[in-house]
């Protein structure tokens, strides 16, 4: 539960500092919108008590949205080319449909005043409080504002590929401003949510002509002496 912690301070910390620079506040909608993040979290909560694994997509969806162009909802626009279609994001990234929800909501208490960047931000911590029975909590301040901008070749060329090795995940990371350290607590992320067998099935069957698994990783437990 520690790393828990841990992890949910460094996507305060972290995805905080890689938003689009905007003066971030704790009550930026506090009379502008007042009940703008109640409705989210209630919302979000409609969501998540019919379908669990939104919660794991909801935060892998900030993390997209902040690693281009920081947080300022790019990942969500539909435009040609868009970030959508990047590699690490096509048939994988889900939740949109959440973030559309929330905002048609929102909207309709305030027009016009609620980022969709701020929504999803919010919205991937109420997930994650919801789905971890508060047991996983940051604080998320607001005030973001969104890009109108979005790119499947800067996401292909900025978003982790999943077959990186070690140092390369590092270089990633340290391009975004992140140590080694951060890079790996906020992999464990990954305790939660799922992956399609395409990022794994190479290293797990047929890996080598000595070796069906790939002998780097770890046995599964029941294997273990
Ligand atoms: C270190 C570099 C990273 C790589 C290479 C990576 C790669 C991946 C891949 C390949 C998947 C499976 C996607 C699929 O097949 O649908 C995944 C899932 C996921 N990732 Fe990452 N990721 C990284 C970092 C992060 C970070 C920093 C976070 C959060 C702060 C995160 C959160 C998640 C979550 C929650 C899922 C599950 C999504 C779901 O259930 O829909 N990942 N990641």
């Amino acid at each position: 539960m520690a790393n828990l912690k841990l992890i949910a301070t460094l996507l305060l910390l972290a995805l905080a500092a890689s938003s689009a620079r905007a003066q971030l506040s704790d009550n930026f909608y506090s009379s502008s919108c007042p009940n703008a993040l109640a409705k989210v979290k209630e919302v979000v909560g409609t969501w998540i008590s019919s379908d669990s694994t939104l919660a794991p997509s909801l935060l892998r969806l900030h993390f997209h949205d902040c690693w281009i162009r920081g947080c300022d909802g790019s990942v969500l626009l539909d435009t040609a080319n868009g970030e959508k279609s990047a590699f690490g994001n096509v048939n994988s990234l889900r939740g949109f449909e959440v973030i559309d929800d929330i905002k048609t909501q929102v909207e309709a208490l305030c027009p016009g005043v609620v980022s969709c960047s701020d929504i999803l931000a919010t919205a991937a911590r109420d997930g994650m409080v919801q789905f971890s029975g508060a047991a996983i909590n940051w604080a998320v301040q607001t005030g973001r504002r969104d890009g109108v901008v979005s790119s499947a070749s800067e996401a292909n060329a900025d978003l982790p590929p999943p077959f990186s090795n070690f140092n390369s995940l590092v270089s990633n990371f340290q391009n975004k401003g992140f140590t080694s350290r951060e890079m790996i607590v906020l992999s464990g992320s990954h305790t939660v949510g799922r992956s399609h067998c395409s990022t794994i099935q190479s290293r797990l069957y047929n890996f080598s002509s000595t070796a069906s698994t790939d002998p780097s990783m770890d046995s599964p437990p029941s294997q273990r002496l």
